[in-house]
C-alpha cells in the first residue's frame, strides 16, 4: 500500500494525513475483496526498515492501528474478517501489540476472509528468524518444505498475486521467499486513490496469465 505521503504531499498536507487516508481505504479494499470471495489477503503496513521515518511520523502511524482496531473493531466483527499478525511482535510497543492481540483474539474464529498484518514485518527478517530456529531446533537436512514451516508464513499459501501501488517497481523486502512464482501487478496511482475498480483489472489482469513456475506452456 505506498504513496499515502506522497498523496499528502501533493495536496500540501502532512505525510500523516496521507496515512490516515491510507488506512480509510485499506478498510474500503479489504471489504471489496471480502465480497469478491477472496479468501486471504496480506497488507504490507510497517517493515521493519519503516522505523528509520522521523519519530514524529512513526508514532503517528503507532497510534494509527491503535485507533483503527479501536474505531473499527465492530467492522471486523460485523463482517467475520479474521486479523493475523505476520512479523516481529518483540519490537512493538506495547500500547500497539496489546491492540494487535486483542483483534486477533477476537477474531480468531472467523473464517469469511483472512487478512495478514504485516507489521513489523520483513522478508529478510522472516528468512532469518527462520534459519535462528533451524538452528535451535539442531534440524539437519533442511529442504524447502520442512524450511518454509519455519517461516512466519508456514500455515499460509504462497501469495499468488502481489498488487503494488505508486508505480514503483520494487518488492521493498516483502515475501522474499514466498513470492517465487507470484504474479505481480503495479498499479500506477498513490494507494489513497485506488479504486476497486484497479483491484478488478488486476484481478482481470491475473486471471489470463499462464502461470508455468519454470515449466513448459500446457498444450
Ligand atoms: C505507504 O505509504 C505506507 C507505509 C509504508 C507506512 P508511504 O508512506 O510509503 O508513502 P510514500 O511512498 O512516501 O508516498
Ligand atoms: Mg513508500
Amino acid at each position: 500500500m505506498d504513496g499515502n505521503g506522497r498523496w499528502a504531499s501533493k495536496r500540501g498536507l502532512p505525510r500523516t494525513v496521507g496515512h490516515s487516508e491510507g488506512v480509510k481505504k485499506a478498510k474500503e479494499i479489504i471489504l471489496f475483496i471480502k465480497e469478491l470471495g477472496i479468501p486471504v489477503v496480506s497488507l504490507y503496513t510497517f517493515s521493519k526498515e519503516n522505523w528509520k521515518r522521523s519519530e514524529e511520523e512513526v508514532s503517528f502511524l503507532m497510534g494509527l492501528i491503535v485507533k483503527h482496531f479501536k474505531e473499527e473493531f465492530e467492522f471486523y466483527i460485523k463482517n467475520k474478517i479474521k486479523i493475523v499478525h505476520l512479523g516481529d511482535k518483540s519490537g512493538i510497543n506495547k500500547a500497539v501489540l496489546d491492540s494487535i492481540n486483542n483483534v486477533e483474539r477476537e477474531t480468531a474464529d472467523f473464517d469469511s476472509l483472512t487478512v495478514y498484518l504485516a507489521f513489523n514485518y520483513s522478508g529478510k527478517y522472516d528468512i532469518i528468524q527462520a534459519v535462528n530456529r533451524v538452528v535451535d531446533d539442531g534440524v539437519k537436512n533442511i529442504d524447502e518444505e520442512i524450511f518454509s514451516k519455519y517461516l512466519l508464513t508456514a500455515n499460509i499459501k504462497d501469495p499468488d498475486l502481489i498488487m503494488r501501488t505508486s508505480g514503483e517497481f520494487r518488492i521493498s523486502n516483502y515475501f522474499l521467499w514466498q513470492a517465487a512464482y507470484s504474479e505481480f501487478s503495479v498499479i500506477d496511482k498513490l494507494w489513497p486513490d485506488i479504486q476497486k475498480e484497479d483491484i478488478v483489472d488486476a484481478l482481470e489482469n491475473f486471471c489470463n496469465r499462464e502461470r508455468r513456475y519454470g515449466g513448459t506452456k500446457k498444450t
